[in-house]
């Protein structure tokens, strides 16, 4: 299986620290955020592996990332050039997956305690489709809520003010090529972005969207306030 982690998008919840540098290099304890990311996949056993990035500070993922042998992977690197959505940036890695691959993907500023082993293994089991990763949490109107029914999402409603669930939607998910014909299939959202919950729901409608819970801790470090959480849980211990 191969890997995507999307590290593009504007970052505006950090400004003004996102005026100098992507969201994706800011530090989470000893470590820039993305190398969480690229340490799981490997730690699973994923060797190839997508980075995209926007146009800023592109040149020091490089730097800092390199070939990414370092860190036990084989990179490849793409260039959102204009943040449009995380489905418009996932359509990057059509090329690099293949026709007929399933992969998995982490959103760049997820952090997450769990190992992605046992999902992969579940993921490989799987005919066809999607799989999203759940975490029951307190507030979930920041993220995806999925809706269950029967222990199968029915559907998710992104950033509701009234949330139908505690589950938010990670931003782990598994895929096989058939997402990116889903990509074609879809427009932007009224916020004009193309929308991996629009995508998801594709899934979800037909019955084939999967999931999992983390049992683990999980963070989306993308505000100043879960940017300094990140940093408290990973001093804690992480693994
Ligand atoms: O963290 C989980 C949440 O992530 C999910 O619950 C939501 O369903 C999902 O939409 C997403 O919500 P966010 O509002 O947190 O997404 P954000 O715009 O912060 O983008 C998340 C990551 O995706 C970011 O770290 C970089 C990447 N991204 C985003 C955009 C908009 C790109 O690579 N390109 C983009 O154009």
């Amino acid at each position: 299986m191969k890997g995507v982690v999307l590290a593009g998008g504007t970052g505006s919840r950090l400004r003004p620290l996102t005026h100098i540098i992507n969201k994706h290099l800011l530090p989470v304890g000893e470590l820039p955020m993305i190398q969480y990311a690229i340490d799981k996949l490997s730690q699973a056993g994923i060797q190839d592996v997508l980075v995209i990035t926007g146009k800023q500070s592109a040149s020091l993922y490089v730097d800092y990332l390199g070939s990414g042998d370092l860190f036990g992977v084989n990179l490849t690197y793409k260039i959102q050039e204009k943040a449009g959505g995380i489905a418009q940036a996932l359509a990057l890695a059509e090329d690099f997956v293949g026709e007929g691959e399933k992969f998995v993907v982490i959103l760049g500023d997820n952090l997450f305690l769990d190992p992605l082993q046992p999902m992969i293994e579940t993921f490989y089991q799987q005919d066809e489709g999607a799989m999203v990763i759940l975490k029951e949490v307190e507030d979930p109107r920041r993220y995806g809520v999925a809706t269950l029914k029967h222990n199968q999402i029915e559907r998710i409603i992104e950033k509701p003010e009234h949330p139908a669930s505690p589950f938010a939607v990670t931003g782990i998910y598994l895929y096989d090529s058939s997402v990116f014909e889903i990509i074609k299939s879809q427009s932007p959202s009224a916020r004009g972005e193309m929308e991996i919950t629009d995508v998801n729901n594709v899934y979800a409608a037909t019955g084939a969207l999967a999931h999992m819970f983390l049992t683990g801790w999980w963070i989306d470090a993308g505000t100043h306030e879960s940017l300094f959480q990140a940093t408290l849980l990973v001093r804690k211990g992480y693994s």
